[in-house]
């Protein structure tokens, strides 16, 4: 049995595989870039270094017995050593590094996709030269280019809209992909155990802001009609068997008006999408996660209502508002969870916390979560 588990990482995500590690009578140990990141509340022990401190994974490694991530850009370096360590039986990581080698470039995922034959937009390489021009013919326009490493959260992408000069073509290694519109936006959270047990969550749909590019909503279940409801999740299902992947996959997946269901990408980690499982699900994705890669049985990912998660980001909106004064959650009616992230106002748009509403359908949570919002807005100050 495995009793302390190490994190790289230490913001929500982090956070939350804390609380789900305690729960399940682990230790924990997070790798955090600074001291007041958000999982430094919920740790046991805390290491403040930088990813790619080879002498803070050694630290790591010789307090835990299982090594996990919350974040993709893990050093490769660090990643090596990391699988160095696995093979030698020192240690368990999960997923495997070669998992988030392979995630990490965009352009060695999409070519693993597609030689996988799993359905993913058409694309092409642009690393060596290719003009603006070529990349229109090739896929047409407009086109989404995107950087093969680094990005998140929306950066790294751009939408090209014409080959002149209104969106300047990055230079340097990037992918120039189909851009496919319309389209919803769906993500399926898949858990793989060490010994092959397979768990998938309703697909979620993600609203996004079309400002900034990045999630508002969240909803679950995704109102899919249960033909592509049973795509998503096979399609979810085959790449994290074909990936081998041990530990919670996020598989965010595009569904054209026409039924297509398409990869866009995969997140070898738990997902910012799945945060309403915490309440709405029978078993979170956190603490599925952890049950998947020490080995426990997979708990039930029943749903138990239809809910809406909303981001609270820092925008003017919501400039001063600090609802608690610790990171934490609050349950602010029967079915209103407030999590606040206890996260400096740094960037605009940063994600200060969430919401998560469970209600008797999908456009009542979403309305109890416009409700809280506008609350949250108008309080300013801590809440009662
Ligand atoms: N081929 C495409 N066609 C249309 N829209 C796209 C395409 N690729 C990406 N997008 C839009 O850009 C968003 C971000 O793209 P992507 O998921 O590849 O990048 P990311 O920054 O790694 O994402 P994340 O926000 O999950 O960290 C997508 O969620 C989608 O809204
Ligand atoms: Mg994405």
């Amino acid at each position: 049995v495995f009793k302390h588990l190490g994190i790289y990482g230490a913001g929500q995500l982090g956070a939350f595989l804390c609380q789900a590690a305690r729960k399940l009578d682990l230790e924990t140990t997070v790798i955090a870039a600074q001291a007041d990141d958000t999982a430094t509340s919920f740790a046991d022990h805390v290491i403040i270094a930088p990813l790619d401190d080879m002498q803070a994974t050694h630290e790591l490694l010789a307090a835990c017995d299982v090594v996990t991530f919350e974040l993709e850009a893990v050093p490769p370096d660090v990643l090596r050593e990391l699988e160095r360590q696995n093979a030698a039986g020192k240690v368990r990581v999960a997923p495997a590094a070669k998992d988030l080698l392979l995630i990490q470039n965009k352009h060695s995922q999409k070519c693993w996709l597609q030689d996988q034959g799993f359905p993913t937009a058409p694309f092409i390489d642009c690393s060596s030269d290719v003009t603006a021009a070529e990349a229109a013919e090739q896929v047409g326009l407009p086109f989404v280019q995107k950087t093969h490493r680094g990005g998140y959260d929306g950066r790294g992408v751009q939408i090209v809209r014409d080959t002149g000069a209104s969106t300047p073509f990055w230079p340097g290694a990037t992918i120039a992909e189909q851009f496919i519109e319309p389209k919803r936006e769906v993500a399926v959270l898949v858990a793989r155990s060490s010994v092959g047990e397979l768990a998938l969550y309703p697909a979620l749909e993600m609203e996004f802001d079309p400002v900034g590019n990045l999630v508002r909503y969240v909803v679950a279940p995704a109102p899919l009609s249960s033909d592509i409801a049973q795509q998503a999740a096979r399609l979810s299902a085959d790449v994290v068997v074909a990936m081998n992947g041990v530990g919670l996959f996020a598989v965010e997946l595009f569904v054209t008006p026409q039924g297509q269901v398409l990869v866009n990408e995969i997140a070898p980690r738990v997902h910012n999408s799945g945060h309403l499982t915490i309440e709405a699900n029978a078993t979170s994705q956190y603490e599925q996660h952890i049950r998947a890669i020490v080995g426990l049985p997979l708990g039930s990912t029943e749903q138990l209502k239809p809910a809406c998660m909303v981001n609270i980001l820092n925008e003017p909106d919501l400039a001063g508002a600090v609802p608690l004064a610790e990171p934490g959650m609050k349950r602010l009616n029967s079915s209103t969870y407030l999590h606040w992230y206890g996260k400096a106002p740094t960037k605009p748009l940063r994600k200060m916390g969430h919401m998560t509403c469970l209600a008797e359908t999908l456009d009542l949570a979403r309305a109890q979560c416009d409700d809280a919002m506008a609350s949250l807005a108008a309080q300013k100050g801590e809440l009662a």
